[in-house]
Formats: structure tokens, sequence, C-alpha cells
């Protein structure tokens, strides 16, 4: 069937639906995702009506997700993916049992379940259970939190981790709007990336609060997100505020004052921000990522919190994602890359605009060495920005290419037509796609119509299909260049050359060059008494800014610097950061000297990390 004829054949559906509101008919999404077991030709889910409990001491969800669905009047099967949920009844609008049947679990994707359609079905009620291992979910218990007094639970969803708890088709080509009623045993409270209703809950008897939450905007599975903890709120400014436990409060409110200030200078690049509130949540260390762009409210890691406001540009990656990410969506999880390399790209204008293009170079010429050192690592086929995960797990994707790659290819646009004709374009991008999830074809079709235009030099010139379909970095790539790390290069030579660490320049220097001074030293041969000056003189392994801290942790584990192993350990156990725990674990399972270290810490440490950090850790530690 044509997309065109079967839109008219679902708005014909909806049209005759009798009593309640027609279900909205998008389109159905342009290309299949292998990493979804929905037909939405036949029937998508259009919206999600989540009523959920949380049960602490038994660690799960329980409740309902009724689904409104849009289908064919042929469709005879609703397919949901799943995964590990305990399924007890289904139900249709007029509360019919519905046969449904749970296909065999299979590894990434879970299972299917199917759910037989009468043609009179519209909304379709999953009554269900999550596991105690649901792959989203972290149940955190008291000491893991910095209150110590109170458990905490929050999701983790991208990519395809939603399906853990809630039963809806998870993909992010088919968006869905969202409202939840979540209850919580009392202090606790609830938010979710959506607009909170009746703020502070209304009480639910038995020690037990219900907080109601509403998201207008349909939305890929993967940004529908829940915390509850002992939370507290601080407003920012007029849109915007911080959410985190109380202890964190204070610091997280210093951390994020340019919150409002950086919307204002997304917005001059993207256009106006559509979803009206930003906040942003800061989790317990053991949150997996750096930040998770759930809309209108961010997840963030608290060891972006410096005291300096150094790691900001953390928050503008996220908040970019308003734009590219969560209004324009990536179809497939092989379309990563314009998620995150024009988020990149954003990320770096957004910082440019606030803290001036030094800070924003520094930062690009940081994201181009990540990309050089993955570029080495990864095979030639994962170097592509269209990705192929036939067959694998999206997280095998989530590596520097789609980020920097992605980002080096809009820097490159952008200086072959200049930013007079690149910023109008990009803007235009955002609203013609605009609560949409497209492919990289349909990207490059934009670009070619809207930017190119036809001039056929310019085409020739950008070249770019290799940018898309071939490894490695074309040669027609910009290259960013920063004098202040330059600067930070001949001292890091000038030591490695034998210098004293207390002749080194380091008084003014920004995190940024720290972290390009310690990656240089991690590949010099260090001798263990300059090992011994660094670690006296400069007092690295007490820095309070994670990503300091970070380097100089590799560079020790490098040398096999004994001396550092207290700080790793403390590191490794204290934050469940990926980004952080992955490399160090690496680098350690390297040598015999860092294997016992690594197995050590790890079964020590293992069970505060998420399963996202967990999982990808297993497969490190052995
Ligand atoms: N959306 C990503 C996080 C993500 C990607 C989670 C893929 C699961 C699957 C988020 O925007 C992100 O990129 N976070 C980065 C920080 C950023 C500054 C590069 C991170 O967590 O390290
Ligand atoms: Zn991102």
């Amino acid at each position: 069937m044509t997309r065109v004829l079967l839109a008219a054949v679902l708005l014909a559906v909806s049209g005759c639906s009798g009593a309640g509101s027609p279900p909205p008919m998008p389109e159905p999404p342009s290309v299949p995702d292998i990493h979804s077991h929905a037909r939405p030709a036949e029937a998508r889910v259009t919206h999600v009506s989540l009523n959920l409990e949380a049960d602490f001491p038994k660690r799960l969800l329980r409740g309902t997700a009724t689904l409104t669905v849009a289908r064919t009047p042929q469709a005879r099967t609703l397919v949901l993916d799943t995964q590990g949920l305990r399924i007890e009844r289904v139900f249709d609008q007029d509360q019919h049992p519905l046969p449904f049947a749970l296909r065999p679990a299979e590894p990434v994707l879970g299972q299917a379940l199917d759910i037989t359609l009468s043609e009179a079905v519209e909304r379709v009620t999953v009554q269900y259970q999550t596991s105690q291992d649901a792959a989203a979910l972290q149940w955190l218990t008291p000491a893991q939190t910095s209150g110590k007094s109170q458990p905490y639970l929050y999701s983790q969803g991208q990519a395809i981790l939603t399906r853990s708890w809630i039963p809806t088709q998870d993909s992010p080509g088919i968006r869905q709007t969202y409202d939840a009623r979540i209850t919580v045993p009392t202090p606790l409270k609830a938010v979710m990336a959506a607009e909170m209703l009746a703020p502070g809950g209304r009480d639910a008897g038995q020690g037990r609060r219900t907080f109601e939450f509403r998201m207008e905007h349909a939305i890929p599975p993967y940004l529908i997100a829940l915390a509850v903890g002992d939370l507290s709120f601080r407003e920012l400014g007029p849109r915007t505020g911080v959410y985190t436990e109380p202890a964190m409060l204070e610091s997280a409110a210093s951390e994020l004052v340019d919150l409002e200030k950086m919307i204002t200078a997304a917005e001059a690049l993207g256009g106006p921000y559509r979803w009206g509130r930003y906040d942003v949540l800061v989790l317990p260390p053991s949150f997996p990522f750096g930040g998770m762009e759930n809309p209108r409210l961010t997840f963030a890691t608290p060891t972006i919190l410096a005291g300096d406001r150094s790691l900001v540009s953390l928050l503008a990656h996220e908040l970019a994602h308003s734009w590219s990410g969560n209004l324009v969506s990536n179809a497939t999880w092989g379309d990563f890359w314009l998620n995150e390399g024009v988020t990149t790209y954003f990320e770096n204008r957004i910082m440019e605009a606030l803290y001036g293009a030094d800070r924003a170079a520094m930062l690009a010429v940081l994201g181009r060495g990540e990309l050089a050192r993955a570029m080495q690592d990864l095979p030639a086929a994962d170097t592509r920005l269209q990705i192929d995960l036939k067959g694998r797990d999206p997280d095998d994707g989530m590596t520097a290419v789609p980020y920097e790659k992605g980002a080096a290819l809009f820097h490159t646009i952008e200086q072959a037509v200049g930013r007079d004709r690149f910023d109008p374009w990009l803007r235009g991008y955002f609203n013609r796609h605009a609560f949409t999830s497209i492919t990289t074809g349909q990207f490059v079709t934009d670009l070619q119509q809207q930017l190119l235009r036809g001039d056929t030099a310019l085409e020739a010139r950008l070249d770019l299909q290799p940018w898309l379909t071939q490894p490695g970095l074309p040669p027609t790539a910009v290259v960013p260049s920063s004098p202040a790390l330059a600067e930070v290069e001949s001292e890091a030579r000038r030591f490695g050359a034998g210098a004293a660490a207390g002749t080194l320049q380091t008084a003014a220097w920004s995190t940024q060059q720290w972290q390009h001074f310690l990656e240089q030293l991690r590949t010099a041969r260090l001798a263990p008494a300059q090992m011994r000056d660094l670690d006296t003189t400069l007092a690295l392994a007490a820095s309070g800014n994670s990503e300091i801290l970070f380097a100089w942790l590799r560079v020790a584990i490098a040398r096999q610097y004994d001396p550092a192993l207290p700080a790793v350990e403390r590191f490794l156990s204290s934050q469940g950061r990926r980004k952080f725990l992955k490399p160090l674990y690496e680098d350690l399972m390297q040598t015999p000297w860092g294997q016992p270290i690594a197995r050590r810490v790890y079964s020590q440490a293992r069970p505060s990390y998420h399963s996202v950090s967990s999982g990808t850790i297993d497969t490190i530690v052995e």
C-alpha cells in the first residue's frame, strides 16, 4: 500500500470511530526499523496513557498502559515491543478482554507482544508489571543517594530500553504523545519528561502520592522518562529550573545559572524553543550517561558539577537536542548521527555564543582528537555515518563517530556556504521537519533542495556521499584549531623532555587545557620520577573536576603508577558514568598489573552501576 493510500484509509477509520476523540493520524514511518517488532503500517500506537505504581520493596512498576491505536480496518494484530514484562491482562476500550501472546525473547530486541484486534478496537489497555532487572530502570538503595535516607528510581530509555518498562511500539519513527499517573510512597516525588499537572501531586491514601503528567507533543518513545526520589526544586529563570536531592541543590543551581541564557542563544540559531519549560534533573552518581535529553527535563550526571561551570557544554549539548533529536529525530538507530552529529555542532555554536570562539574552538579540537582515536580503534565499517546495525545492539553505534564526524560534516558545510546561508537553512531544516523522525536520505534531500539548490560546483566541492557511506574522515573536512591548546601541547612536550612540573605555566589553564595536556601525557613515556613530580606538584588526584581527574587517572594507569590506585578505586566506585568507566577498565585490563585491580574493584562496584554501564563493563572485565 502506498503511504498516501494508507493515510487515507487511516483517516477514514478515525472519521467513523464513534464516541471519544479520534486518534491523530500521523503518517506511518517512512522506513522499517530493524530494532522494533512493530508493524505500524497495520496498527500503530499514537498515544500512551500510563497508570503505574512504584513498588520500592519489590523493585518493580505495576499498573496499566492504555494505548490509542491508529489502524487499518483490516488490521488483526497490534504488535508491541516488550522486554521482561509480565503481562497480566489485555482489554479494549469497552473492557472486553483481548487475546494476546508473547513471542519468544530475542537477544537485544526482547519479546514481541501480539494483541489480537477486532474491528472495533481503538484503545488497548495492557495490565502488567516490570521485572526486577528491567534494563531501563535503576532502583537505588538509600545508601546510593546523597541524602542516604530515601530510595530512588530513574529510567533511561535510549536507545531501545523503554520496552522494558512500557509495552509500546519502541521505535523512534513511531512518535507518540503520552500522559501518566505515577503513584509513589511519601515523601518521594515523581518527575517526568512532560508537563507536571497539579505540582506536588495528590494524596493517594496509605502513605502514597500520585503525580500526573502530560506530554502533548508526539515524541519517540525512547524520550519517555521518569525519576522518583527525595527531590527538591530551584527556579533558575522564567522557564528553567533544577531538580535534585536537597544535598546537591545549592551546587547544582550555581553550576546551572547560565541555563536561561543558553536557551536564548539556542533559539537565535534553531528558532523558538517549542517545549515550554526546560528543567534539569541532576541524578545520583550512578547515572550511566553524562546527560540524556529527555524533553522538558534533561537528565544529567552529578559529575558535571565542577564548581566553576567548566563542564556546562554538556548542558548545551542536551539543550541542543530540543531541536536536533527531539524536534527532528532519527527515524532509525542507523540514522543516529542525525541526532548526535547535528547536536554536537549545535552545542558548539551555543558555547561560542555564550563563552566565545576560543572556548568553542578548544571543545572542537578535543572532539576531533576523540574522533581520531575512535577511528583508529573501530572497524572501518563503523566509521561511516550511516552504519549498518543489522543483528546488533544500537548501543554499538554509540561511538565518537556519529558525534564528531557528524559535527565535522556540519562545520564543513557551514564553512563552504558561510553562516549567512547556513544558519537560515539550519533553522528551516528544524521547522520543515518539526515533530517528525527522518532518515539520512530525507536529510540529504533537504540539504540538496534547500541549501545546495543545484549549485553543482558547491555539490562537487562538498562531495557528500563519501561522508555518509565511506569509512574515515574525508580530506575536505575542516580542521579546527585552538591556540590555547597548542600552547598546552608545547608545555606537555617540555615536560616530556625533562622540565620539572613546577616550571609549567599552568596557573591560568582552563579545564579543557588540562584535559588536553593530560591526553598528551598519556602517550608520553614518562619515567616514575616524572610521575611522582606531576602527582606531588599538581595534586590532580585530588581534583574535584571529574574530567581532569579522569584524564589524570588514565595517565597514571598507562604508567602503572601505584600511588594513584586509591584514587582510581575511589573514582570507579563513586560514579557510574560509562564514558569514564569504560576507558579506565579497558586500560586496566590491558596489563597483568591492572587486571587484578580491575577485577577486584569491579566485583565491588558492579552492583552500584546501571545496567547500561555494567552491560558494557561485563564485556571488558572478565
Ligand atoms: N542522547 C545521548 C545519550 C545516549 C545516546 C544514550 C545513545 C543512549 C544511547 C546524550 O545526548 C549524549 O550524547 N550524552 C553524552 C554527553 C554529550 C555531551 C556528548 C554522554 O552522556 O556522554
Ligand atoms: Zn547527545
